[in-house]
């Protein structure tokens, strides 16, 4: 006599609970790669341009920011920008973020 009366069916609701969080853990590490920056570019598309690139903050291509100034606003945050610690975007990556934006041209105006 078995505690399961129906195995197959017991078995694919184990499975699917536990295939479930591994394809949404899979999603998430996929999203930002293997957890390192790749480049400045890596960094501003996959966290900046949500926000910089949309109508959320202004454009800070092509303005010549310094990346000092770049960084200090990223790690203290700004007004209505959070801060960003060194936990989420390490100190090479920001440096990198902020090197890519200052020397970034503006884009072309849509029409
Ligand atoms: C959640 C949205 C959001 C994200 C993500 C974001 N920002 Fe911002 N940022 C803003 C907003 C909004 C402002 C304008 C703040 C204000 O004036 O109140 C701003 C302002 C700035 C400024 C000052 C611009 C100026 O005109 O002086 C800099 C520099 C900046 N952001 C850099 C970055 C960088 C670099 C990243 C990526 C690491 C980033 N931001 C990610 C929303 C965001």
């Amino acid at each position: 006599m078995s505690l399961l009366p129906n195995r197959p069916a017991v078995r694919r609701a184990v499975t699917r609970c536990l295939a479930l969080p591994l394809v949404l853990l899979c999603g998430i590490a996929a999203a930002d790669g293997d957890g390192v920056w790749k480049s400045g570019e890596n960094v501003y598309a996959k966290v900046c341009g949500h926000c910089h690139e949309g109508q959320v903050g202004p454009q800070l291509k092509g303005r010549q920011l310094p990346a000092a100034y770049i960084s200090a606003v990223v790690r203290n945050g700004f007004r209505a920008m959070p801060a960003f610690p060194a936990s989420f975007i390490d100190d090479h990556a920001l440096q990198q973020v902020g090197d890519y934006i200052a020397t970034s041209p503006a884009p072309s105006a849509k029409p």
